[in-house]
């Protein structure tokens, strides 16, 4: 008989990447509790898809953490649960000060107390502000140009501190733009507000928007539009089940970008749309949003040599497609 495997603690794992780290961890043998105050999380994909234990809690009630270290037996925490609303974060910075610092800074000394030493942290390309090279390396500068990002840097900095005074370890991902869904079907992006463009494209397929605006269509980039780098999320399920594997076996804090080193047009994206759909979609070409850099995309060259991570998804068809098949279900 295999020993049994270890129990993960995800918090925001009813939310979208938390959902489908969580199914990778389920299918990899990891027992799992979410913590999720299901703000933004969907209780119905926890109870009917992952079918794991689901506390209803903030990271930030310290008497519930405390019981929850108490009552299971956590080896590693993946923390997912955060605000990650740009726009939002600019006009109510303290609410992601408080949630996305705050909240984790509880967590982890909950942690220290329960002696789980173990971490693997959801950070972001946005940490980088505007980039001087593309791809952007992991030791890029971080100028984070907008509160969220900054939530993000300042974990990472606590990160970096609580290994070197407590020893704690942590693997922290800097995603680009999440996308896609399950291949199965199980799972998918359900994000309300949802500002994401493939699945705004996608909504606007189904007729739920009038149109998809594209904003700016006179960036310096070959048609214009800007240029993101999307990674299908059971790319980054897989990544995280790697990034857990390599701290459960001793080894030292470390930081990955993830993204396809691959970047896609907004105008790109939205013919794939309609190469998948089979429909028109219709477009409204508006003015550039401040803060918009043309082209964002990351060098993910560390992840794939050292946790030996291999994107299986890296098609922007694949990624549309899969988003695709999920919206059609979750919006009949
Ligand atoms: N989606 C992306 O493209 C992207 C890119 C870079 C980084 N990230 C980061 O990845 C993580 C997951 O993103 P997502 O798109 O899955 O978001 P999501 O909103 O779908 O998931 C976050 C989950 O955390 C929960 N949550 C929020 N605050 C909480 C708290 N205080 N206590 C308990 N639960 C709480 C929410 O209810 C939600 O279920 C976030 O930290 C986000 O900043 C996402």
């Amino acid at each position: 008989m295999s020993p049994e495997k270890p129990t993960i603690l995800v918090t925001g794992g009813a939310g979208y990447i938390g959902s489908h780290t969580v199914l990778a961890l389920k299918r990899a043998g990891y027992e799992v509790v979410i913590l999720d105050n299901l703000v933004y999380g969907h209780r119905d994909l926890v109870e009917q898809v992952l079918q794991v234990e689901l506390v209803a809690g903030d990271t930030a009630d310290r008497p519930l953490l405390d019981k929850l270290f108490q009552t299971h037996n956590i080896t590693a925490v993946m923390h997912f649960s955060a605000y990650a609303y740009v726009g939002e974060s600019v006009t109510d910075p303290a609410k992601y000060y408080r949630n996305n610092v705050l909240g984790t800074l509880v967590l982890l000394e909950a942690m220290l107390a329960a002696s789980v030493k173990k971490f693997v942290f959801s950070s972001t390309c946005a940490t980088y502000g505007v980039p001087e090279v593309v791809p952007i390396p992991e030791n890029h500068p971080q100028n984070p140009i907008n509160p969220y990002g900054a939530t993000k840097l300042m974990v990472e900095r606590i990160l970096s501190d609580f290994d070197t005074a407590y020893g704690l370890k942590s693997v922290r991902f800097r995603y680009f733009n999440a996308a896609g869904a399950d291949p199965t079907g199980l799972l998918g992006e359900d994000h309300n507000p949802e500002t994401h463009l493939i699945p705004l494209v996608l909504l606007t397929a189904l007729g739920k928007r009038e149109s998809i605006s594209i904003f700016g269509t006179d960036y310096p980039t070959p048609d214009g539009t800007c240029i993101r780098d999307y990674i299908h999320v059971s790319d980054l399920a897989d990544a995280h089940v790697l990034g857990l594997e390599y701290l459960l076996k001793g080894s030292d804090s470390e930081v990955f970008n993830l993204g396809n080193g691959l970047g896609f047009s907004v105008k790109e994206v939205i013919s794939a749309a309609e190469d998948v759909t089979g429909l028109t979609i219709p477009v409204k070409e508006c003015d550039r949003r401040p803060g918009d850099p043309p082209s964002l995309i990351g060098s993910s060259e560390k992840a794939r040599k050292i946790l030996g991570w291999q994107p299986q998804y890296p098609a922007i068809k694949d990624i549309v497609l899969h988003a695709w098949q999920w919206h059609q279900k979750r919006h009949k």
